[in-house]
């Protein structure tokens, strides 16, 4: 894109982590970067001249949508777990007795690179097409070294031919693989050993992630993972206080963690420590929704503190089979208490955040041309709909 000069729209541009809406703006940009954003009544008309003018007629524009959290590698389904749970399996039991992410790791190893590539594209299509531009993908069925590495180049190499942003996340220390049962530890070392080292060579991923909880890794463990990953360099998230209250979000926060994920057990203590180590909260209202679980995040608490909220799809096959991210906009608001303002700024200016990205997720001049164009007037008409919004337009400056 050499030049674009949108004009006559309603500009959510998320500035200070509000919609602060210009009415009737516009907005310009050059060599991918917007160069001008303000009412349409100061464009100057050289502007105008060289641009690619696109008149919005009072339609509404947003930075382009960011999911930042998901495991969309994957391949299979987990329908009958689904069926087990619906008649009184629990997910930590179904984990136990060797099916959850261990049957997802099995059909994943299982699929070609092809196979693999090609089910995993589709849902990112699926996400691209609710104007969705940049997306964080985490590893974590492979469990073993060359089957994260796999998931993390699979990951990586799906922003090839399409217009969307991806960004990589090792999860090794997602579940103790079958064949470590008994003995986590050994697995830790493993993750810490040569999966953190291989995919920080190989520049494979922007961050390390792990599953902190009784029927996967304990802090102690997660606090070596995240050493291992502090000392190739790498920042860390977490996912923190999704079955019960461990002390994951203090945790992620002791290593300045750009985020903790789920929280829904999470105390006062850990949203103290998430506000002043800046660790965003991203919240997944999907996983929360499909596994019935009644207990919610604090969000009034977070809200208070001012912790900046994130919202994403945890798109996964165990917890959050979805690949709508405004189903989660409107989940964020029914489930979790948020106003679709907060919805909107936990897709937009928080995600990017939650991803340490600086570049997008606002309007204004400087940052990336990455804007989504809505046939909407009202941007909480986004968080409005149950799911399905498609934008007319996406730029991400590319
Ligand atoms: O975010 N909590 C751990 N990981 C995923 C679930 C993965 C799975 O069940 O396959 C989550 O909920
Ligand atoms: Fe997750």
């Amino acid at each position: 894109m050499k030049e674009l000069l949108i004009t006559h729209a309603r500009l959510a541009t998320m500035r200070g982590g509000r919609y602060s809406m210009i009415e009737d703006g516009a907005l310009h940009a050059k060599d991918g970067r917007i160069a001008w954003v303000g009412p349409t009544s100061e464009v100057a008309s050289a502007r105008i001249s060289e641009a690619d003018a696109l008149d919005a007629h009072g339609a509404l524009v947003t930075p382009g949508l960011i999911d930042c959290h998901t495991h969309l590698v994957y391949a299979g389904d987990r329908a009958k777990e689904f069926a087990l749970r619906l008649q009184g399996a629990t997910y930590a039991e179904i984990a136990q007795a060797g099916g959850g992410i261990a049957s997802t790791v099995k059909a994943t190893r299982e699929a070609s690179d092809a196979d693999l590539t090609t089910q995993s594209g589709r849902r990112l299509d699926a996400l691209a097409g609710e104007g969705v531009t940049t997306v964080e993908i985490k590893s974590g069925y492979g469990q073993h070294l060359e089957g994260e590495l796999r998931c993390l180049r699979i990951a990586r190499g799906l922003a090839a031919g399409r217009s969307v942003s991806i960004v990589t996340t090792l999860l090794g220390a997602h579940a103790v693989p079958p064949q470590f049962k008994g003995r986590a530890d050994a697995y830790v070392d493993l993750v810490c050993n040569e999966m953190i080292p291989a995919a920080a060579r190989e520049k494979l991923a922007d961050a390390v992630d792990a599953f902190c909880e009784g029927i996967a890794f304990n802090p102690q463990q997660v606090r070596r993972v995240f050493e291992a990953a502090a000392a190739h360099g790498l920042p860390v998230k977490l996912h923190a206080d999704q079955l019960s209250n461990t002390s994951g979000a203090a945790l992620a926060a002791e290593f300045g963690a750009l985020s903790a994920d789920h929280l829904e057990y999470t105390d006062a203590a850990g949203v103290a420590a998430m506000k002043r180590a800046g660790t965003v909260a991203v919240l997944l209202p999907g996983a929360f929704h499909f596994l019935g679980e009644t207990k919610r995040p604090p969000v009034q608490l977070l809200r208070e503190r001012g912790v900046p909220m994130a919202v994403a799809t945890d798109c996964n096959p165990g917890t959050s089979p979805t690949t709508s991210l405004t189903l989660m906009l409107n989940f964020a608001c029914t489930l979790f208490g948020l106003t679709p303002e907060e919805a909107l700024c936990g897709a937009t200016c928080h995600a990017a955040a939650a991803l340490g990205l600086k570049d997008r997720g606002v309007l204004e001049a400087g940052r990336r041309a990455d804007l989504a164009l809505w046939d909407l007037g009202d941007p909480a008409a986004l968080a409005y709909a149950i799911g399905g919004k498609r934008p007319v337009m996406v730029s991400t400056g590319q």
